[in-house]
């Protein structure tokens, strides 16, 4: 899907975690995150706008991945990265601690219902990432129609007690309106906008911190176990993973492909892992084509797979 691959970056291919921005951008510019920068409106008015600011933005959505990168591209922005990964993920793996100078959420989604409540973005641990990542005096804010979204996010900033919090505007002037604020205003609804400032760190552990070796399990096995694995769950206390299919390589004696869905609490990811014998051993790793973030579930995946095909 690459289209621009100035614009698309993949911290996958990257081996050490946080990454090394001023080396990614060439220079020292203060970095500015947006979360959910959906088909790059927002994104391409904000870097022409700041040209002396490096802007790392994250999305979910491919399609909007597909829109952002033409819209940067038409405006030729020179100062942007993009990102496709859920972003409460990104600013916790990617960004040193005190090294952004600003995060951006315009109009995220509110996820109403009750039973999706632990979906949304601004809950207290994300307060806790903001206030390790940002900068001292580094700021937060957010956008919504949605103003009991906006005090629930003002409260959980609060209870953290990191942050010294303005009052909730309504709608407040602005020189530039995204795609989903003009819905918004032309539904006849209101803008409340939150500002928040870092005073102080908390903590958090990183999933992904450090250097990175491609996780790899080698030894003898019983290939006859390979028809159990299907569909098994494999459950710890932080993570699980799922095998969601066994494929033989039908020109390829003795290799197999397995599909993974693994889960580090709340991040979730697909992949697929390659078993193949290589003289009297075999050898169990990520398959080439599949790029998945080396967390502990990912890796934990290739060691305990390796011990129950034993
Ligand atoms: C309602 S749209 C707003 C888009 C844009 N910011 C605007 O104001 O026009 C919300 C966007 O956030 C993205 N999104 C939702 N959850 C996300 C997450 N966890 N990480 C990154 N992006 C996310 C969605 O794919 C969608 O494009």
């Amino acid at each position: 899907m690459e289209l621009f691959p100035e614009y698309e970056f993949k911290p996958q291919n990257f081996n050490k975690f946080p990454l090394d921005w001023s080396k990614i951008f060439g220079n020292n510019n203060p970095i500015h995150v947006e979360i959910g920068f959906g088909n790059g409106e927002f994104a391409s008015y904000y870097c022409k706008s700041n040209p002396e600011i490096n802007y790392v933005g994250f999305e979910l959505s491919i399609t909007s991945m597909v829109k952002a990168q033409k819209k940067l591209k038409n405006n030729n922005i020179k100062n942007a990265k993009l990102i496709l990964v859920d972003g409460k993920f990104g600013l916790k793996e990617f960004f040193n601690d005190e090294s952004v100078e600003k995060v951006i959420m315009n109009f995220p989604i509110p996820w109403y219902k009750n039973s999706h409540s632990h979906r949304r973005l601004v809950l207290r641990d994300f307060f806790e990432i903001l206030s390790v990542v940002l900068k001292k005096n580094g700021y937060f804010e957010l956008l919504s129609d949605q103003e009991w979204y906006v005090v629930e996010a003002k409260e959980n900033a609060e209870i953290s007690g990191f942050f010294k919090i303005f009052p909730i505007e309504k709608n407040p002037k602005r020189s530039f309106l995204t795609r989903y604020e003009k819905k918004w205003i032309k539904f006849g609804r209101n803008i409340y906008r939150l500002k928040i400032q870092k005073i102080s760190s908390g903590k958090i552990e990183r999933l992904i911190g450090g250097e990175h070796e491609m996780p790899h399990a080698k030894g003898k096995i019983d290939i006859k176990k390979i028809d159990t694995i299907n569909e098994k769950v494999f459950k710890d206390e932080n993570k699980i993973f799922i095998v969601k299919g066994v494929f033989k390589n039908t020109n390829k004696d003795n290799e197999y492909l397995i599909k993974i869905i693994s889960s580090d609490k709340d991040f979730v990811q697909h992949y697929f892992l390659v078993l193949y014998e290589k003289g009297s051993e075999w050898i169990l790793k990520l398959d080439s084509e599949s790029n998945p973030y080396r967390t502990p579930a990912v890796k934990w995946s290739v060691k305990k797979l390796m011990e129950v095909l034993s």
